[in-house]
């Protein structure tokens, strides 16, 4: 088992309904520790260079108008395989698919509006992390 780093966004429609907390809580108790954590309102520049790779896709202008609604939590999240055990608890992209009990299915308002963001891989987790935040703000 590997200890890892993934990085976590609580997004707009999760601020917005006060469920940082919760959302948060879920986190924790699926073993993720919250070693990095701060609120902040994306700048559209900000949300596009994040979202860079889907910068061709439908849904794009959406997204990243939907990221700069509201505030939103961008997270570090350290654990034993920490990326992966992130994408379970959060559940499928579309809440309609994901499982029971996962952030998704229990809090998600649509696919879009879903949530929370996580990592997909380790190599994006540290892009991710080093996007929001620096060294001194992660603390083990
Ligand atoms: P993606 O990276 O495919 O999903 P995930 O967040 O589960 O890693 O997509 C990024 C975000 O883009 C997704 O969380 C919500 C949004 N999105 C849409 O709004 N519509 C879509 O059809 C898809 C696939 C994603």
């Amino acid at each position: 088992m590997a200890l890892e780093r993934t990085f976590s966004i609580i997004k707009p429609d999760a601020t917005r309904r006060n469920l940082t907390g919760k959302v948060t809580a879920m986190l924790e108790d699926a073993g993720l520790r919250i070693v990095a954590s701060k609120r902040i309102h994306m700048t559209k520049e900000q949300a596009e260079g994040f979202y860079g790779v889907h910068r061709e896709r439908p849904f794009f202008n959406d997204l990243v108008g939907f990221m700069i609604s509201g505030p939103v939590v961008v997270q570090v999240l350290e654990g034993e395989n920490a990326v992966a055990k992130n994408r379970e608890v959060m559940g499928a992209t579309n809440p309609a698919n994901a499982d029971e009990g996962t952030i998704r299915k229990t809090l998600a308002e649509s696919i879009e509006a879903n949530t929370v963001h996580g990592s997909d891989s380790l190599e994006n987790a540290k892009i991710e992390i080093d996007y929001f935040f620096s060294p001194a703000e992660i603390v083990g």
